[in-house]
């Protein structure tokens, strides 16, 4: 099984930035649990603060991976071009959130990616990029 997470933009400043919302904890110590936990996946990891590399990324994978998890960090509000991408490919998407978008500005509260993915999990701190590898093991 082949699952690859994608974070986009601002997402490599995690640990650093915003650490009241974001946590303390950067994402390659959080992909070292994740691995460790699950042996058994192949977890692949990419991050971009571009837009076009996202796209280039799903396009890259999404006919060969068993799933796709992917915080779009703000581009999940506002890339239609994304959203064709999930929409193109074959490999499920699962939309993540770190914070819980729907306590914050109101321009968080809609995605653009949604429709196209197979669900969305928010909320849960990183451990919402387990539930989502989580809801793509029982699936
Ligand atoms: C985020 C929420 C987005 O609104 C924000 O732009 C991010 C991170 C999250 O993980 O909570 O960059 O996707």
């Amino acid at each position: 099984m082949k699952i690859q997470i994608i974070n986009g933009p601002n997402l490599n400043l995690l640990g650093v930035r915003e650490k009241s919302i974001y946590g303390n904890t950067d994402f390659e110590t959080y992909l070292q649990e994740l691995r460790r936990r699950y042996t058994h996946i192949q977890i692949d990891y990419y991050q971009s603060n571009v837009e076009g590399e996202i796209i280039n990324k799903l396009h890259e994978i999404g006919f060969s991976y068993n799933g796709v998890v992917l915080n779009a960090g703000a581009y999940t509000h506002t890339s239609i071009a994304i959203a064709d991408a999930i929409a193109a490919i074959n490999t499920p998407v699962i939309e993540v959130h770190i914070s819980n978008v729907y306590k914050r500005e109101e321009f968080r509260h809609s995605s653009m990616l949604a429709a196209s993915c197979k669900g969305v999990i928010a909320g849960f701190g990183m451990e919402s990029y387990r539930l989502a590898i989580e809801s793509l093991l029982t699936d």
